[in-house]
């Protein structure tokens, strides 16, 4: 039988070598550490800025199993998440739905604010009255309604089960259900649907859990069950079909203490921006995001003051910075938290208009090490293409990661579907300081969803600018299926990627970075394409089952 080279290599060698003796050679021998720290890696002396794909993590020792990483991690001084996953303040990703499910599985939505003052206010609401399984805004229908126009509902909505109250809306007297089955084969359309209405009804009261709620809607073999208050006001509904779907959320954003999901929205700098704050904080508020591309001004110093100052309970974030003279400006002045990023979002051309940004890895690099002394949190805001991006944006030293492109194709973002010019299932994405949404703030539209007055954002032009200057592009990215199957995908990938590593939480990697123990590698050109899929004749991407 033929020796191989590498065979008669390893018998000689094995002959005059002590095995166990490894780890000791290895401690003995080789002081320095295999790869580089965090600041060789970032020191711009070596090459210039850095983004994501420069640069890797060597793998760790794996001691434990990826479901045992812990993802908690602050977003504020005050505020704790599960999970460090944050939605932009875009009218193409984060109205309340995503705001609501992307906290239900332990992240931020930040409700964007460019629409109006009471629409933002109406959406911080719809988050901090959201309870799972409950649906708190059915459409209710009055007496007075008719069969025809019953029946028009249910092909407006595609269900067909209305709470009948005795003015036509939530928190007035419940007086009945009407059901498919009542309408479908009266003749009479102009009938009031009380001449059909069901009125033999099970209600459970408000304060009544999921759990408990589902059994009572179980035994009745109803479709709906009324969740009513004492006096027998309609308060919220839960409904069969939904009995499936009612899953328990034990990540879910609350505050201690708390059964409301954490409420975030972004708002400008300008004087207007106070009203708009105060309609925030009464619907609620607990997070307040000043939204700038460059937070370094004298009109966000003073509006972080005045927000300390005023509403000592809400917690505020400053940004964007991408230098640490930015960030010791803001610190000073009081923010709970800063946002890092300037021109690395997907939509963004800041970068190639303005000639001023900063290539996102150095950015956070050097952000965080500086707000880490004063105990600031910081979110890595754009650029996060995959769960390898997060990774990265954490192991700088970021606390969370704010994301647009990436959730704006979800069921959960704002608008519709709609097939793109290759035949694919696309959604709208559009920067924030593209012509289409500044033109709508000029003009008041609000988003796709809204018809808004007196909008307006000023992150990225200001009222007396007589030509828009673009910072952003509107195009459309393709479709990702629903948050709670992506989020939790993007949850275990950050936990099987920290277990390689060998850091059990997201504390460990920090700390680790900071000690040295977490080491790096640069990325040559020809590294990157060979860390990527390469001599494939074709091949599917499928990134989760
Ligand atoms: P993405 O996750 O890479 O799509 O980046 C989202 C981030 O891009 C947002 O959170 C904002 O910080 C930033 N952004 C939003 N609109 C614009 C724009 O028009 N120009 C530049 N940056 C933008």
């Amino acid at each position: 039988m033929p020796i191989l080279n590498g065979d008669s290599m390893a018998s000689s060698a094995t002959n005059s070598v002590d095995f166990s003796k490894a780890l000791e050679v290895l401690k003995n021998e080789y002081p320095e550490r295999d790869g580089i720290d965090i600041k060789t890696l970032l020191d711009s002396k070596n090459h210039g800025g850095l983004t994501y794909n420069d640069f890797l993590m060597l793998p760790g020792y794996i001691g434990f199993p990826a479901v045992e990483v812990s993802l908690d991690t602050p977003v504020t001084k005050r505020i704790t998440l599960k999970t460090p996953f944050v939605s932009s303040p875009m009218d193409t990703v984060t109205e309340h739905n995503m705001a609501i499910f992307i906290a239900l599985l332990g992240g931020l939505g930040v409700i964007h604010h460019n629409c109006s003052q009471d629409e933002q206010a109406e959406m911080v609401r719809k988050v901090k009255r959201f309870e799972n399984g409950f649906i708190t805004d059915p459409i209710v229908i009055s007496p007075t309604t008719t069969v025809a126009e019953a029946k028009a509902l249910k092909e407006k909505w595609g269900f067909g089960g209305y709470p009948v109250t005795e003015n036509g809306t939530l928190r007035s007297k419940l007086i009945g259900i009407i059901t498919p089955r009542d309408v479908q084969f009266h003749d009479n359309l102009d009938d009031p649907v009380t001449a059909v209405m069901s009125t033999d009804l099970i209600t459970a009261r408000q304060g009544i859990d999921l759990k408990e709620a589902n059994q009572i809607l179980t035994k009745s073999k109803k479709g709906k069950l009324p969740i009513v208050d004492e006096n027998g006001n309609l308060i919220s509904l839960v409904s069969r079909s939904d009995l499936m779907k009612n899953l328990h959320y034990p990540l879910a954003s609350k505050l201690p203490h708390s059964k409301q999901l954490i409420a975030a929205a972004a708002i400008g700098t300008r004087p207007e921006d106070k009203n708009r704050l105060q309609k925030l904080v009464d619907a609620g508020l607990d997070i307040v995001v000043l939204d700038s591309s460059q937070g370094n001004s004298l009109y966000q110093i003073e509006m972080i003051k005045y927000v300390k100052e005023k509403y000592p309970g809400i917690d505020v974030i400053g940004g964007n910075v991408v230098t640490r003279d930015q960030a010791a400006a803001l610190i000073a002045a009081g923010v709970d938290g800063l946002r890092i990023g300037m021109g690395s979002g997907s939509a963004c051309i800041t970068q190639e208009v303005m000639a001023v940004g900063r290539p996102q890895a150095t950015s956070i690099f050097n952000v965080t090490s500086f707000a880490r002394r004063f105990g600031v949190p910081c979110i890595a805001d754009g650029g996060i293409q995959n769960v390898g991006h997060i990774v990265k944006g954490l192991a700088l030293g970021a606390s969370t990661v704010m994301m647009g492109g990436i959730l704006a194709g979800t069921t959960e973002s704002p608008g519709q579907y709609f097939i793109g010019q290759d035949g694919q299932l696309v959604k709208a994405y559009r920067g924030m300081g593209s012509i289409d949404a500044m033109e709508d703030k000029k003009a008041g539209a609000g988003s796709a969803n809204s018809k808004a007055s007196n909008a307006g954002t000023a992150r990225y032009f200001s009222e007396g600018d007589r030509i828009l200057v673009a910072q952003g592009v509107s195009g459309t990215v393709r479709d990702r299926g629903s948050i709670t199957k992506f989020v939790p995908y993007l949850m275990a990938g950050v936990q099987h990627s920290l277990q390689d590593i060998g850091v059990k939480s997201l504390t460990e990697l920090r700390q680790g970075v900071v000690d040295g123990s977490v080491r790096f590698e640069l990325r040559t050109a020809s590294a990157q394409a060979e860390g990527n899929v390469h001599g494939l004749h074709s091949f599917d991407k499928k990134l989760y089952s």
